[in-house]
Order: structure tokens, then sequence, then C-alpha cells
């Protein structure tokens, strides 16, 4: 006897038909007299109804739900339809009932989300122990096959496109990223270790170089950082790689590529082309690098206001950043966003009210000044809250940032939706102070926007980047540049970063010689494909679209790694453990 349909794909259209079905027992009720089960697959779940008279009642009675079992019998249509299932009008009418495997009671319910019920949620710790049940949940199976149609999409509009699918390696040297590198020790001789790559880099840098023209990788990378809801230490990218193009080219291909998923995963239509904005004006008008752009709240430059106002804190500091909120904010929630301002490195947050016959509260007398000024810049009216951080621009900006993406959340500004742009413009390098020392912004490999190449020994600040970011609802979704291919700006760079002549041999020289043999001008881009997806769902962590993620720790409750190894296998590798005191 083999199976004829999925439960879940039984209709009207099949009254009177026998079938057969395989499945689990989402719940039974015994209504004294009849035996209803809910028989379910992962296409949805089925009423089966066991009379007394039928050989199949003995074996109902006796099962329970998560046991799998083999069903046999005719679809009827229901005397009293379920609206909320899309088999709700029909019912199987049992003829055998074979039990396939006895299960244990789960720790957690699975088969509320089949019904067309709201899902409790349980301990994560305990979801992602017993992962292989999490995933019988339908949010769950939702997403896993939301994943696999996304994917799907990319690799058939990719494919169109003439991109041509490479896979790169996994045991293989550092690719800086930024973050530390995962080993793996090399048996053979102790000592040696390969790294997991933090990307494919290197590798789509040389497939550029060998002519391949066009690269992607659905590419699992991997990242020893500090854990947060958005990262895990290992992870996916929709990478992408082109040769003979400019920025335009690979965001241009990129947006139309977005909306191909869009339509063909979720039934959205994004309208193109996608917003852009120079990194400088995000960081001004929304104090950060991946500006979330479901509601307003700009914040406005004042500083010059305040030049002559004979109030010092704001007279003296870089930047002044004003928001106006469009409430009279309680003392109570100016503490709470005070708090957040000075987490992120500002020495406080200053505020005043907006009244009909001037302003009040705060630091409204240091404003009284240049009040008409100021009510003009920030368009602000009765009723409205000014807020003020001064400082440097990157902590004013910065500060102020997070006090507006907080005070969207306590304001419930975030509309519906998907709101995308690109961040472009990048400056190449940033000032490590811990280091003493310029650090790239993206990695190594990125080119210097040409127009201030000669800028790069001289004021090395100053030099944009040919990088951008992609977006969406203030999480930054995917990153890429066009990249340096003249081996002799590629050793310039390294050179800046304060990566020697020997330190460029070791560990890049293969890549260096590699851009020696003729490289073309390439660039392209990666996209954090779990974030997308976690974006795409509604969800507040990338473990809700990950099979089998690490928890917060970086764990894996369910197989219980990373696990100790035994002392003959360490020796076998050459390696001792020290443990830390
Ligand atoms: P980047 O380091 O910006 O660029 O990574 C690209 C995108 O990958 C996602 N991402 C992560 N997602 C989950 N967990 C993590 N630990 C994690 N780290 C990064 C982000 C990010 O935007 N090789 C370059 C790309 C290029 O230049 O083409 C790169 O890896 O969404």
């Amino acid at each position: 006897m083999r199976r004829t349909h999925y439960a879940g794909s039984l209709r009207e259209a099949h009254a009177g038909e026998e079938v057969v079905l395989e499945g689990w027992v989402n719940r039974r009720r015994d209504l004294g007299g009849l035996i209803f089960l809910d028989l379910r697959d992962r296409e949805g779940l089925v009423q089966l109804v066991a009379h007394p008279e039928s050989p199949a009642y003995r074996e109902a009675e006796r099962v329970r739900s998560e046991w799998v079992v083999r069903a046999q019998g005719v679809v009827r249509l229901r005397p009293e339809p379920n609206p909320r299932l899309a088999t709700g009008r029909v019912e199987v009418e049992l003829k055998a009932l074979e039990v396939l495997a006895e299960a244990k009671t789960p720790p957690f319910p699975v088969d509320a989300g089949w019904r067309g019920e709201e899902e409790k949620e349980a301990a994560e710790e305990l979801r992602l122990k017993y992962r292989y049940l999490d995933l019988r949940r339908k949010r769950m199976q939702d997403h896993l096959r939301l994943r696999h149609r996304v994917v799907k999409a990319i690799w058939d509009f990719l494919d169109r496109e003439g991109f041509i699918q490479v896979e790169t390696p996994f045991l293989t040297k550092s690719t800086p990223e930024g973050a530390r590198d995962f080993l793996v020790p090399y048996r053979q001789e102790p000592g040696l270790f390969y790294a997991l790559p933090q990307s494919p880099q290197l590798f789509k840098q040389m497939l550029m170089v060998a002519g391949l023209d066009r690269y992607f990788q659905i590419a699992r990378c991997f990242r020893d950082e500090d854990l947060r809801a958005d990262r895990q230490p290992d992870f996916t990218q929709m990478d992408l790689e082109m040769s003979f193009v400019e920025v335009e080219d690979i965001l241009e291909l990129n947006e139309r590529l977005m909306a191909h998923v869009f339509r063909e995963a979720l039934g959205v239509e994004l309208s193109l082309p996608l917003p852009r904005l120079p990194y400088g004006e995000a960081l001004e008008r929304f104090g950060s690098d991946k500006p979330d752009l479901r509601f307003g709240l700009e914040m406005v430059e004042v500083g010059l206001l305040f030049k002559e106002s004979g109030f010092a804190l704001f007279q003296e500091a870089e930047r002044v950043k004003a928001l106006r909120v469009p409430k009279a904010l309680s003392r109570k929630e100016i503490a709470l966003l005070e708090e957040e301002a000075r987490r992120k490195g500002a020495g406080g947050l200053a505020w005043a009210r907006v009244e009909e016959g001037g302003l009040a509260g705060g630091v409204a007398r240091h404003l009284e000044p240049v009040r008409e000024a100021l009510l003009k810049a920030t368009e602000a009216e009765a009723g409205d809250t000014l807020l003020f951080v001064a400082g440097p621009l990157r902590v004013a900006a910065e500060a102020m940032g997070a006090v507006r993406l907080l005070l969207a959340d306590l304001l419930g500004l975030k509309r519906e939706g998907f709101r995308f742009l690109w961040v472009v413009d990048f400056p190449l390098l940033e000032w490590d102070g811990e280091r003493g020392g310029w650090t790239y912004m993206h990695h190594p490999f990125t080119s210097p926007h040409p127009e201030d190449l000669p800028l790069l020994e001289t004021d090395p600040g100053r030099v944009r980047a040919l990088a951008y970011d992609l977006v969406l609802n203030g999480v930054e979704v995917g990153g890429g540049s066009i990249r340096i291919h003249d081996p002799g700006l590629q050793a310039r760079m390294f050179r800046l970063l304060g990566i020697g002549e020997e330190e460029q041999r070791e560990k890049f020289g293969f890549f260096l010689e590699a851009l020696s043999y003729g490289a073309p001008p390439h660039g392209g881009i990666a996209w954090g494909l779990d974030r997308l997806l976690a974006l795409m769902t509604g969800s507040p962590s990338i473990r809700e679209v990950i099979a089998f993620p690490k928890n917060k720790e970086g764990k894996d409750p369910l197989t219980g790694a990373p696990s100790s190894i035994p002392e003959g296998q360490l020796a076998e590798l050459g390696l001792k453990v020290i443990r830390r005191g």
C-alpha cells in the first residue's frame, strides 16, 4: 500500500475517492462512539474519522499525538466544514489504520499552527535542543519553504543573466572580513592550519582573473565574532562577482534580482530604482549607515545657529543634532532616551518643549536667543519636543540615530512593508584609535574612488570607496564594492593599512600574484541571505530562518557542539589544550 496523496492536499473534488495517507497524528479526539484524528504531513492536515464498526477503530483508540500512521479510507464531504483549514470541507472515513512509529510526548506542542491557531513559543534553548520537533511546526516549515523559493528565484534569475555558479573551498586560507577565523588543524603536519573562509572574496576575484566574467554562489561563510540576533558563526551569503562593470551595473542588476526574488517568493512588487543615499548624508540625517526609512524623524544640524549664542555646550561642539518629536514627551520618556544616547557615547540628551508662547523645560533658557531660527530649522510646532545631542559628528549623529530608533518604537511609527535603499560613497578607511592606524571599512580589496586617489597618502580619511551597502528596514542586508584590480594599487593599499611587505607576501602573496597576470576591472556584492529571510518573514532573529542554528553562545544544544575530543585525537593532530585559569 503506497501513499496516494498528501493529507493537506485533499479538497472537495476528491470526494468519493479512496486514498492512502501517511503522516503524523496532529491531534486525536474521542467523542465516545466516533474517534477523530487530524493527520498531518508537510502540506497540511485532514480530519480522519473512525466509526466503531470500522477495523481501523481499535488502532485509532490506541494512537496518540505525533505517532506516525498510514491511513486508508474514503474522502467524504464534511457535514460541518471547518473554514480555517484548506481541507476543511472534507474528511476521510477510515477503512484501515496502521501504526508506523510510536512517539514520546514532545516537550512542547507542535500542532497549533497546522490547525490555523496561534503557536505558543517554547523556550528557545528547548526548541534548539529538539530542533527536529521545532521544525515540525507550521511556521518553521513555512520559513524553510520560503528560503527554498528565495534560493530558487536567485538561481533562476542569475542563470538567465549568464552567471555561472562555482563552489569555492571551505578548507582554505584566511580571507579578512573583520572577524576572527575558525581554524582546522592539518593532521599531516602539526602546526599548520586551514582557515574556514569568512567569505569567498579572494576566490571570486580569482575567478574573475580566470575569465569567468559572471560568478555566483549561495555560499556558506564562517566568522568567529560576538554573536547577536542577526549574526551566526556560520551563515549564508548570496555572493556574486562581475567583470568589466562599474558601480551602476552592479546596483542595477541587484535591484532587478531583489525585485525578482520578492515577486517570486512573496508576491510583493518592489518599486525600482531603489533610493540611494551617500554615507555622509545618511549619517547626518539619520545618524546611521543603515537608516530605517519606515518612518521619518530626520534629524537637523543646528550647530551654526549657536556659534554666537553663548551657550558653551552647543557653541563649542563640532555638531549639534536636533530632532523634532511630534509629542510632548514625559520626563520618564526623556530619561529613557537619554540613557540610550549615553549608551552610544553622547554626554547627554538636551531637550525643550515647544509651547504656544515659546520654549519651556530642559535647556529652553539657553535656546531663547536663537528660538525663531531654531523653530524654523526644525519646523517644530506647539506640542512638540525638541531633542539635542552635541559632540563630534560620529558620536552626536550616532547617538541621535539610536534615539531616533527608540522613539520610533515608543511612538509606534514603523510602517509595515519593505523599505530598501543603497548607501553609497562610504569612506575607504576609518581610524582605529586602539591600534593607532587606518583600517578598512569594507575589506582591503575595495577600490578607492578614482577622484580621491591623490589623497590616499596625504588625507586618507577623506578618500571615498567605490563601496555600497544594501539596507532593508534598518538592517544591512548586503555589501560590496568595485575591487582593486591593479596589483600596484593593492600593494599601496596594504601599506596604508600597515600590512608590511612580509605580511603581504605571507598572507596575500598568491593573490597579488594572481592580480599581476591580467586582472579585469571587477566588482560584486554579497547579501546576507539569513538576514534577508528574517526580514521577509518578520522574524526577530536569523535563527528563525536557519534549519539548525547555533544559540546565542554559538553552541548547538541539539548535537552538543562544540565538544571536547579524545586525547588520542588531540595527539594525532599535534595539539595540546591549555585550559583557561
Ligand atoms: P560583508 O562582510 O559585508 O561582505 O558581508 C555581506 C553580508 O553578509 C551578512 N553577514 C552576516 N550574516 C549573518 N551572520 C554574520 N555573522 C554575518 N556577517 C555578515 C550581512 C552583510 O551585509 N566579501 C564581502 C562581500 C563583497 O564585497 O562582495 C563580504 O563578505 O548581511
